[in-house]
């Protein structure tokens, strides 16, 4: 079936999808974009989602490209016509077109493009048996809280790490504390069981399976903070794991080398795993409802 993508108002066949050669995001990266997960035909978290590209747009200020729900009805389109069941749909929006020069005219119109596709996210393997990460100084600029298409540092770290045999690349700070993956959070449960993810300071993504998670860790009691942790914590953790919104909760078993724990997924990421699903299965099952009503 021929994929469908949505460029600047238009449904265009995907291999014939184009932007202008003096579109910001292709000359400056000057741009932001969410990825948003598929299940069941229902848009994972796509409210947060929303949220999270308005807040985007708005420290770049770059004018939103139409309503909330005008891009509601753009997205669930696009998914429709590639008719996406469990995959994903990427959005982005850049501040617009304009001859090259480093600062901005007045009234750029910002472009959209929006595409969708299937996947099955990570490999079963992964999921189940967990993976191998490296680690990797934190190279990037100090707002890794807006999701830019800057993703330069971010796409060599997975390149490294693709060529390591490992799965994702963590990045570490000056100070030696873990930031996050180059496309993932990270979070680790102590020896003491003590559940840890980094606070959402300007060092990091706030992903929004990260914020999924966090509901459905303190919703099951778990012992849970919000806190910077070293890359020594991660090699003495009992366990670790990602999130994400194409990776959802995997497990990760070594480090550099260095198992974790007893380098299998451990108990609570696998509580944690199962709570997720349910909470996907759950929010598919609702959607079904709103969309038989
Ligand atoms: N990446 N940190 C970074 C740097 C990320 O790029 C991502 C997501 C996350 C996790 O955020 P979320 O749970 O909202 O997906 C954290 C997307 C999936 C990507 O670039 O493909």
């Amino acid at each position: 079936m021929p994929r469908t993508a949505y460029v600047n108002g238009r449904y265009v066949p995907h291999r014939r999808a184009a932007v202008h050669v003096e579109d910001r995001g292709y000359q400056f990266a000057d741009g932001v974009y969410e990825v948003i997960a598929v299940q069941g035909g229902w848009l994972v978290d796509l409210e947060p989602h929303l949220r999270r590209l308005a807040r985007s747009l708005g420290e770049l200020a770059i004018p939103r490209p139409m309503s909330d729900a005008a891009l509601r009805h753009v997205l669930a389109e696009v998914r429709r016509r590639n008719r996406v069941q469990d995959g994903m749909v990427y959005l982005q929006v850049t501040r617009g077109i304009a001859a090259r020069d480093h600062a901005w005219p007045k009234g750029l119109k910002p472009a959209l493009v929006v595409t969708a596709k299937s996947s099955k996210g990570p490999p079963a393997e992964a999921r189940e048996k967990g993976v191998s990460v490296l680690s990797m100084p934190d190279l990037r600029w100090k707002r890794c809280d807006i999701k830019t298409t800057s993703l330069l540092p971010n796409v060599l770290a997975k390149q490294a790490a693709r060529d390591g045999a490992a799965f994702e690349a963590l990045f570490v700070d000056e100070a030696g504390r873990v930031t996050e993956g180059s496309s993932t959070n990270v979070w680790i449960v102590t020896k003491k069981g003590r559940l840890l993810t980094r606070a959402p300071d300007a060092a990091i993504l706030n992903g929004i399976t990260r914020q999924a998670v966090i509901a459905l860790a303190r919703a099951a009691g778990f012992e849970f903070e919000e806190r910077a942790f070293t890359l020594r914590e991660v090699r003495n953790a009992a366990e670790a794991f990602l999130t994400s919104t194409t990776a959802f909760i995997v497990p990760v078993i070594a480090i550099d080398g260095t198992r974790i724990g007893d380098g299998t997924p451990g108990p609570l990421t696998r509580r944690l795993n199962t709570r997720y699903r349910d909470y996907v299965a759950r929010a598919v099952r609702a959607g079904d409802r709103r969309h038989a009503s």
